[in-house]
């Protein structure tokens, strides 16, 4: 077997299995930065992706490839794709229990309630899968890997694989990349003392840890000196720990401008534009697109709207807010939850103010790409207001692909907003008027500047196209 030079170590990987109607595997390329990223770094070297099976066909697919492995998948490019399979039971401890449920709450600082979150016995059992889930990983990463070969582990899902490779094979150079913000050492410290040591120290065995912002590459160099101790240069942006030093990196991901314009110019796209215009005539657009998460702000950017027409009567019956939502990790209730409240309140809105040739809001939570392509190329206003977000790539997608140059209402609290709060009118996500009275601004920007001003959120948001974000986390790796 052919061992790799260069490999990706990820939860969700580049493919995904499917059965047919003829009942048949027929697999899918995922979308997004990542695999568009890697499949294009993957043609400078033999490249090797490993990801957990996620589904049934999934498994089906790894049980039926020599070793798990799914040899070149012609459509990524030459990339060969192991796919881990590890019981399912652990696999819902270490991905629901604690990747989703636990560290994904820290680091948004999501935890509202006074009773959440709990650490107790049921959660050390999930937090022992979620080791055996890494352990998983590093097994076919060291199985896989050539001498000196360069590994880049992504995010919060394996946090434990730096590690755990270091141990075994000092050879490796590691890189590990976190696509999701940092909680200062105040929030971090939540944590059962041993979990907070175990992540820190767990990502410390890499060589480099890149972070979208500087925002959380700093969180995280002041959780390294408070809970290890570490010798922290927050200038050089490194960390001496275990007598190594790490470097930590900024790499603003940016918007793969290439591939989305390809995407857009395809069929489904247009005939999708055709099908919302119809629906909405010729009135203004507000438009949203986020999964269903709790850290997009969902619930607060719908109030904002509702607002904006309670207090400016004369938008009635002229603005149309489209808001295209992603089911997204619907085995964690706070998602159901959060779902539900997102539909009763669109309803409300609906009731409160359409009429019988108006729909004031059109929400759909439904997984449409190309639906959502559509809407960004027709929207006058894009809304991304997340309580906090590693980065968001909407903010980026958006204008690139719009047809006249929208105006972006953008939340402050996004990694986005290093690059983009020039040109983008930058909201408190937390403050419901301030969102409104900016949809407004928004609404009535003269022509000139709004195009403006896009043309320069567009240039800012493809300064690092997800090619060369990945080569620079290479090139860090020497
Ligand atoms: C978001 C986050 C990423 C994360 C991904 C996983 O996009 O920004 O940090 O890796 O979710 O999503 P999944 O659907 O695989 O749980």
């Amino acid at each position: 077997m052919d061992k790799a030079q260069i490999l990706v170590a990820s939860n969700r990987g580049p493919v995904s299995y499917s059965v047919d109607d003829a009942g048949a595997l027929t697999h899918r390329r995922g979308g997004g930065g990542l695999v568009s990223g890697l499949s294009a770094a993957a043609e400078h070297g033999d490249t090797l992706w490993v990801c957990a099976a996620l589904s049934d066909a999934d498994r089906t697919a790894a049980a039926q490839a020599p070793e798990g492995r799914i040899d070149r998948t012609t459509d990524l490019g030459g990339l060969r794709v192991t796919m881990i399979d590890v019981p399912q039971d652990v696999f819902d401890n270490a991905y629901t229990g604690i990747a989703n449920s636990t560290l994904w709450f820290v680091q948004h600082m999501l935890y509202e309630t006074p009773s959440k979150p709990v650490f107790d016995a049921a959660f050390q059992r999930r937090w022992e899968d979620y080791r055996a889930y890494n352990a998983a990983f590093a097994e076919a990463l060291l199985t896989g890997s050539a001498d000196n070969a360069r590994v880049a582990v992504q995010d919060y899902h394996l946090a434990l694989l730096p590690r755990m490779l270091r141990g075994r094979r000092p050879d490796l150079r590691i890189a590990h990349f976190s696509h999701t913000p940092w909680a200062p050492p105040e929030y971090f410290r939540m944590l059962p003392t041993g979990v907070r040591r175990e992540v820190l120290e767990g990502m410390l065995g890499a060589d480099h840890l890149g972070f979208l912002s500087a925002r959380w590459a700093d969180a995280f160099l002041r959780c390294c000196a408070e809970f290890l101790r570490a010798e922290v240069d927050m200038v050089r942006r490194t960390v001496e720990y275990g007598g190594r030093i790490i470097g930590v990196g900024v790499h603003p991901l940016g918007a793969d401008a290439e591939g989305l314009r390809q995407r857009v110019a395809e069929p489904d796209v247009a005939e999708r534009a055709a099908a919302l215009r119809e629906r909405v005539g010729d009135r203004r657009l507000i438009v949203r697109v986020d999964r269903t998460e709790l850290s997009k702000n969902i619930v607060r950017g719908l109030e904002s709207y509702r607002e904006l027409l309670r207090t400016r009567p004369e938008w009635h019956g002229r603005v149309t807010h489209l808001a295209f939502a992603y089911p997204s990790r619907t085995d964690v209730p706070e998602y159901r939850e959060y779902t539900e409240e997102v539909r009763r309140l669109a309803k409300e809105i609906g009731d409160e103010f359409g009429t019988a040739d108006w729909t004031p809001l059109i929400l759909e939570v439904q997984d449409d790409f190309p639906r959502s392509l559509a809407a960004f190329t027709m929207a006058d206003v894009l809304l991304v207001n997340p309580v906090r977000d590693g980065m968001n790539l909407v903010a980026k997608e958006g204008p690139t692909v719009s047809r006249d140059g929208c105006a972006l209402v953008l939340s402050t609290e996004a990694g986005a907003a290093d690059e983009l709060s020039d040109d983008a009118l930058m909201v408190n996500p937390y403050d419901v008027t301030e969102t409104a009275e900016a949809l407004h601004t928004a609404l009535t920007m003269p022509e000139a500047e709004r195009s403006a001003r896009c043309a320069r959120l567009v240039e800012r948001a493809s300064a690092l196209p997800p090619e060369r974000w990945f080569t620079d986390q290479l090139r860090a790796l020497g």
